[in-house]
């Protein structure tokens, strides 16, 4: 099995409709999951950045949320239609910073 360089975490955890938090798989990650996945087979990254889907990353108000790692980079209300842009951020070593979602140390807020 190859170690990847790079791991996208798309949380796809699903709670019962009408929970307050609500959850990302209700906001369709398992479809950025499957397009993440595509999007980088088709790029050509595919034995070097792995998309999967995690249990709750404890940023429900902001899901669809993504971490990548080893950046270390916490993606927001990502959705399917962010997946090329996405992509083409990794296979070009960019971010996409309107969808990061900042740690409220920074300044920025979550
Ligand atoms: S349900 Fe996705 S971060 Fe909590």
């Amino acid at each position: 099995m190859p170690h990847r360089k790079r791991y996208l975490f798309v949380c796809t955890n699903r709670r019962e409709d009408g929970h307050p938090k609500g959850s990302c798989a209700a906001s369709g990650s398992e479809e950025v999951v499957k397009l993440l996945k595509a999007g980088l087979l088709k790029r050509g990254l595919g034995l070097e950045t792995r998309a999967c889907g995690s249990t709750c990353l404890d940023l429900c108000e902001i899901g669809v949320a993504m971490v990548q790692e080893p950046e270390h980079v916490t993606y927001g209300r990502v959705t399917a239609a962010d997946v090329p842009e996405l992509v083409e951020a990794i296979a070009t070593g960019g971010v996409v910073e309107r969808l990061v979602v900042h740690p409220p140390d920074e300044g920025a807020g979550a």
